[in-house]
């Protein structure tokens, strides 16, 4: 099916083009808006602020922000400033940077459980590297994860990991136990023997499924009876559900934490850190092999501590205000769905809920929110073009946006 507005020029024209080009013309597989019956990605131009632009000129306000980065919207002047003083001074080094030492602090003084930290450029590549360090450290293989959570594309990680993805070409192997998300008893059950346990604190991959009470500090206290290390992948969490992500707001302190998004500012960068001591498992101070050409990169590193210097605790009560507002008219626009919602990061979900993990997630109607999908998007509104994705508020999203959406919202599934 195609989009009703765009029978168009560019946007073909580019689609056609790089179809040729590019395999599904997109770079990333849910840019290709397969999920919500669309066959042609959108072509963004320009962002400012709350909105994005198309490449025919038309405007959409935007709640997917690049999948979570762009904090306080897009095209940020004091980050693009920062951004192009360090250009500037040149765009590379491969030596150690002031830069580095700098966003480390930050991420250091936000994060509770981090005292070192490796910065990496994406997500995946963090979680990679952590299961790695988890496995020198205890000496284990196997590690628990939890069905609908995504920790990026490496293979140990892409069973069962939400966001529709597919398992072709994945070396096949038993080291990935995989259990329900909030079932501590499935966890109890696989734990012996783990190197680790991975999860997201907060599910934001089979759309935002919280934590069940009590579910993080059992799964801590899990892993300090059998030894496995807990891993918190905070990529989303990570200074969006509070400055010092979810290990913050629920009080649980992992070994290892996964950052990344906000953490670069919007340029591809992203980190793990640790106890100084597991930390210094990585090479060069340890035996543990890790490295990257473009790690730590001095514009991804200038564009993160822009962002991070300016989070403070009145941001954060800003973006509770908003998630609250967006919450409970979500709610009453839409009866019979369930929005869920932590902080500055929402689902809502084609289900009478509670979502409580990717059976209850699949049981949501694609069909349902993929014609609301469409019908916002005709409304000049952009969300998340799949079900098991979130709606990412940033300090741009004023209550003139928030209730926008929820009029449109309402007017879409009376
Ligand atoms: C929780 C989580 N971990 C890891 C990743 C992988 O990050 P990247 O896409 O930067 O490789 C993502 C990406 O969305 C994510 O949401």
């Amino acid at each position: 099916m195609s989009r009703a507005l765009n029978q168009t020029t560019r946007a073909a024209e580019l689609y056609a083009r790089a179809l040729e080009l590019i395999p599904g013309g997109v770079n990333s597989p849910v840019r290709a808006m397969k999920a919500v019956g669309l066959d042609e990605p959108l072509f963004a131009r320009r962002g400012e602020g709350a909105y994005l632009e198309d490449v025919e000129g038309r405007r959409y306000l935007d709640w997917v922000l690049s999948w979570g980065p762009l904090i306080f919207g897009h095209a940020d002047p004091e980050t693009i400033e920062a951004v192009v003083a360090a250009a500037r001074r040149g765009t590379t080094f491969g030596t150690a940077t002031e830069g580095e030492v700098e966003l480390a602090g930050e991420i250091v003084d936000a994060v509770p459980s981090v005292e070192q930290v490796r910065l990496v450029s994406s997500g995946t590549e963090a979680a990679m590297s952590t299961l790695r360090l988890a496995r020198a450290v205890t000496g284990r293989e196997p590690f628990v994860r939890f069905a609908g959570c995504y920790h990026g594309h490496a293979d140990p990680f892409l069973s069962e990991a939400g966001s529709g993805v597919a398992t072709l070409g994945i070396r096949p192997s038993g080291e990935g136990r995989v259990v329900p998300y909030n079932d501590l008893e499935a966890v109890e059950a696989e734990i012996d023997g783990a190197a680790c346990v991975f999860v997201e604190p907060v599910a934001g991959n089979m759309g935002v499924v919280p934590p069940a009470d009590g579910f993080l500090e059992s799964l801590r206290r899990l892993c300090d009876e059998s030894g496995a290390l807990l891993v918190f992948d905070e990529v989303i969490t990570g200074f969006r559900v509070a400055r010092g992500g979810a290990q913050e707001r629920f009080g649980v302190l992992p070994d290892l934490t996964v950052l990344g998004k906000i953490v670069g500012g919007g340029l591809p960068l992203a980190a793990f850190g640790g106890s100084t001591q597991l930390m210094e498992r990585l090479a060069p101070a340890g035996d543990v092999y890790q490295a990257g050409t473009l790690s730590g990169n001095p514009l991804a590193t200038a564009a993160g501590l822009s962002v991070l210097r300016r989070l403070t605790p009145e941001v954060y009560g800003e973006l509770e205000q908003r998630g609250a507002r967006l919450e409970e008219g979500l709610r009453d626009a839409a009866p019979g769905w369930c929005v869920q919602r932590v902080g500055a990061m929402a689902t809502l979900f084609a289900h009478p809920g509670p979502v409580r993990n990717l059976d209850d997630a699949r049981a949501s109607s694609s069909e349902r929110y993929g014609e609301l999908f469409r019908g916002l998007l005709g409304r000049g509104i952009y969300v998340a073009p799949s079900q098991f994705e979130a709606l990412f508020l940033s300090l741009a999203h004023a209550d003139g946006e928030i209730d926008m959406t929820v009029a449109a919202v309402a007017e879409l599934v009376a």
